[in-house]
């Protein structure tokens, strides 16, 4: 099969490049990416060594026009859209930017498929889409009504209408995946589990917003990977499919786990200010996808943990390499720790 991946640069997207590259020899990627602050700079030669003549990279954005001339020129057959703007917290700053790419970047992608003679569209969505569960809610299923709350879940959401409302009014082959939160190598040190990890093996502190008792759905990212690989190969057009390997945790939970494995104490943990609007809890019934296309999980979350620290432990320098341009700059400029107005944290 010859695939378009957008955003194949970033975290889930380049391991899915990878994964898909190893497991069908016989398969073309072309990943388009514009290569945002997410993209480390080092994926797109690793990738290109993994694939070689297989392999083709755009630095390209997913609202250029030109995107139909890469679908035409490669004569791909199916696209498998990661490209996003990701971060929570980074949506409550700039939200412009998310409806930018997650909204208009989605349209013109599925108006560029289209062009290019109704390709099949796999659209990567979120469980944060359909809002916050309360402790003892049953988990979200595909037919839970959409309700995010942060301008990222409400960007994804935008788009995930725009992709069933296309392939309801212009019979497009679309399918959509909405997964739980990934962790695994090669993810943006932003994020929680990344973040941990760096911060413990630097002996620095873990910045916990609020009282961090929100809980998290856990799957590892290679298990999301092959997740959308069976809803592509598989996925019936204008069904949405859940991905979740049932691993709710609470956040205090899973950072204490981490510092364990770590052997760091946990007095490196500082509580600071609560994230606005911040979702209480996450939990995805995966039934559907286990029912209709046969996918389950490989990883329970000890054994990913583990690989994933050890990843971490043994690639500092792929971290170091882009942690301190950004992350600190973003995290010192915007987040106030409790009762404090410098930029000191509190335990
Ligand atoms: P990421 O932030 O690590 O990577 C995003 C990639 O998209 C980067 O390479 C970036 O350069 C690229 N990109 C951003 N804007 C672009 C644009 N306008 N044009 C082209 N490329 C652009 O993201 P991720 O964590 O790998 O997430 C990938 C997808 O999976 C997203 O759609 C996200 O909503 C979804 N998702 C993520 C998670 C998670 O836990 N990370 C969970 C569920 C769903
Ligand atoms: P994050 O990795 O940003 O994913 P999301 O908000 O999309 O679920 O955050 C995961 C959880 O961890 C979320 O409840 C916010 C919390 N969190 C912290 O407590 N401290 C941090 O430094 C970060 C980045 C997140």
């Amino acid at each position: 099969m010859k695939v378009l991946v957008t955003g194949g640069a970033g975290f889930i997207g380049s391991h899915f490049v990878e994964f898909f590259l190893r497991e069908y020899s016989d398969s073309t990627v072309v990943n388009l990416d514009c290569l945002t602050y997410a993209a480390h700079p080092d994926t797109v030669d690793r990738l290109g060594q993994i694939g070689g003549n297989r392999y083709h990279f755009y630095k390209m954005d997913i609202g250029d026009p030109q995107v139909a001339q890469v679908l035409k020129a490669h004569h791909i057959e199916a696209i498998v859209n990661f490209a996003a703007e990701t971060h929570v917290d980074r949506s409550i700053l700039d939200p412009q930017a998310f409806v930018r790419t997650n909204v208009l970047g989605t349209q013109n992608l599925l108006q560029s498929a289209r062009k290019a003679g109704n390709l099949r569209f796999v659209h990567v969505s979120t469980d944060e889409v359909y809002g916050s569960l309360e402790p003892q809610d049953p988990t979200f299923t595909e037919q839970t009504p959409l309700s995010p709350n942060s301008p990222y879940a409400a960007s994804k959401a935008g788009a995930d209408l725009l992709a069933l409302a296309s392939q309801r009014t212009y019979q497009q082959d679309i399918v959509i995946t909405r997964c739980t939160n990934n962790y695994g190598p090669y993810q943006f040190p932003e994020k929680l589990l990344p973040l941990i990890i760096a911060n413990a093996l630097e002996d620095k502190p873990i910045p916990v917003y609020g009282d961090g008792k929100q809980v998290r759905d856990w799957i590892y990212v290679e298990d999301h990977c092959r997740g959308i690989d069976a809803v592509l190969r598989k996925g019936k057009s204008g069904e949405v499919y859940n991905i979740s390997s049932s691993a709710e945790v609470p956040n205090l939970e899973i950072i204490k786990k981490t510092l364990a494995l770590l052997k760091k104490p946990e007095s490196l943990i500082t509580f600071v200010g609560d994230r606005p609007a911040h979702d209480r809890r996450y939990g995805l019934n995966p039934e559907k996808i286990k029912n209709e296309l046969g996918w389950k999980p490989k990883y329970n979350l000890e054994q990913g943990l583990q690989l994933t620290v050890d990843w971490y432990r043994q690639n500092r320098s792929w971290w170091e390499k882009v942690r301190d341009q950004e992350y600190f700059k973003y995290y010192q400029a915007n987040y106030q720790p409790k009762g404090s107005k410098t930029g000191e944290v509190t335990s």
